[in-house]
């Protein structure tokens, strides 16, 4: 029996007072996806990216607010956050990713934590909920240096479980778990939902600490202040140092953790919101579930994923970092990236990344997408087989020798077959689901996850076709913007 773990939960604080926390139990995808620094075009370093479904290269609110899921847990809230994914660099010079606490090696499952400060400073301003359209950073990617002002300040790294404080670079001693956060500015100019460098719209308070303080003339409508909390599982990589530099580095190049950063593009119901800044302060016990009532759970936040957007490979053992980022260790900034130009992408997606294997012609069965099973009252109940050399065709021929109409796979290795898929387990429509596992004989294939099923179907005489598909490249690039051009980035789509 094998069950969803639960690594994230364990390792999030407590709530502080003033404080509201969106727990973001997951993550949709991790890729060079950027709508705010790239939009309409293949972004310039890889990104761990939670919360709303409508996230694409060109979202804005409205999509946002049209997500389907989140993989947050307050449905209020389809916010989407990013921040760039730190990966080891090995001494043959190879890049391995890092993993987030939560993952347990069943893909994108970990993910990060979202505290909404609700401090109005000294004065107790009341705090504005984002308006529609508002977005902005905090960080500089190009950042290879210490600074002690408080957008300096805003960046920390901690060795988790290690005495002494938090520092401004990536810890320099080896560690179980790195925690790292920002803090994103919370005064706001009250009329610019974004700004060019889509930071100056914003500002740190004025005084008192970059959390905390009185806002600034040029920036007096206060706004909650947010902070990213990401808990990397570096345990892994402890026998493997060399040489005489910490060994992690962030997807923008970044050996320091000064240019650690985080991007913020609003989908809240600003009501709600609104709501939430005013009741949850000092003293207000669970005041998460007295303004949001029922919150999406642990489950349904790690089954919110989104396809393959950019056709590269950003997780396992790789040559060298997605797109064009030379690790740099300062105290110069780092080159501007399009001085340097990024690898092409290719346009044929791989078939993992899909998801899925077409088999309609070799055996007469089509994908119709992930859902989700759990251990105790499977999915599929008819027959079971498992083992270290699960592939789809195999799985499939043992549901055909079984007589059944379904066939799914999960965890990797095992098989399931039975005649039919309760409502409440079928693919979510919009929703790939969190088939990410390979398959323990064909390490290009996807056999499912942890509570999640890899769902095939006998065509037997009917319609033959996979229910997910990849767009034709012409809806590609009119969604990425560029109707006369050839999409850099392939956009996928679950059409079920
Ligand atoms: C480089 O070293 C890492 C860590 O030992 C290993 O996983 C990887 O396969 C190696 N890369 C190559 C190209 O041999
Ligand atoms: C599956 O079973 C339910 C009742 O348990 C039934 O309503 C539904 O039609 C069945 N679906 C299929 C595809 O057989």
């Amino acid at each position: 029996m094998k069950s969803v773990l639960l690594g994230l939960v364990t390792a999030l604080a407590a709530p502080v007072s003033s404080t509201f926390v969106v727990q973001c139990y997951s993550r949709l995808f991790d890729q060079r996806i950027d709508p705010i620094v790239n939009p309409g075009v293949a972004a310039t370093h890889v990104h761990t990216v939670s919360g709303g479904n409508g996230f694409s290269a060109t979202t804005d609110f409205a999509k946002a607010r049209a997500s389907k899921c989140s993989t947050c847990n307050i449905y209020q809230d389809n916010s989407m956050y990013w921040s760039p994914k730190l990966y080891f660099k090995a001494q043959n010079g190879s890049f391995l990713s890092v993993p987030i606490i939560g993952d347990n090696g069943g893909g994108n499952l970990g993910g990060m934590a979202i505290y909404y400060l609700t401090r109005g400073g000294p004065n107790n301003d009341k705090l504005r909920a984002f308006p529609p359209g508002f977005r902005m950073l905090a960080g500089d990617s190009n950042k290879r240096h210490s600074t002690d002002d408080f957008a300096g300040r805003a960046v920390t790294h901690k060795c988790v479980g290690v005495d002494g404080p938090d520092t401004k670079h990536l810890p320099k001693t080896k560690c179980d778990t790195i925690r790292v956060q920002v803090v994103f500015p919370s005064c706001w100019d009250g009329k610019n939902v974004d700004s060019t460098n889509h930071k100056s719209h914003v500002s740190y308070p004025k005084d008192g600490n970059f959390d905390g303080g009185r806002c600034p003339s040029t920036h007096p409508v206060h706004l909650a202040t947010l902070f990213y909390e990401v808990y990397y599982d570096t345990k892994g990589f402890k026998n493997m140092w060399y040489g005489d530099k910490q060994p992690f580095v962030f997807a923008n190049g970044d050996g320091t953790g000064y240019g650690y950063h985080g991007d913020f593009l609003n989908g809240w119901d600003e009501k709600a919101l609104q709501k939430a800044l005013d009741t949850c302060k000092d003293g207000v016990q669970n005041c998460e579930a007295k303004v949001f009532g029922n919150m999406r759970s642990q489950g349904e936040a790690q089954a919110c994923k989104l396809p393959t957007m950019v056709s590269e490979q950003v997780n396992g053992v790789l040559p060298a970092l997605p797109g064009c980022n030379p690790v740099t260790y300062g105290p110069a900034a780092a080159p501007s990236s399009s001085s340097c130009a990024a690898p092409k992408l290719s346009l044929k997606v791989n078939a993992q990344y899909l998801g899925y294997v077409d088999v309609t012609k070799n055996k007469g069965w089509k994908y119709i997408g992930c859902g989700k099973d759990v251990a105790g009252s499977r999915t599929l109940s008819s027959a079971q087989t498992s083992g270290n050399t699960m592939t789809v065709e195999k799985c499939i021929d043992f549901c055909k020798s079984k007589g059944t109409k379904y066939a799914g796979l999960e965890y990797s290795g095992e098989c399931y077959c039975g005649n039919n898929v309760s409502a409440d387990r079928a693919p979510v429509s919009g929703s790939v689901g969190n088939c990410l596992m390979k398959c323990s004989g064909n390490a290009n294939q996807v056999c499912g996850g942890a509570g999640a099923i890899s769902l095939y179907q006998t065509c037997s005489g009917g319609a033959c076709t996979n229910s997910v598909k990849r767009k034709s490249r012409r809806l590609a690039a009119l969604e990425l913007g560029q109707a006369n051009a050839v999409p850099r980035a392939e956009v996928l789509e679950a059409a079920v």
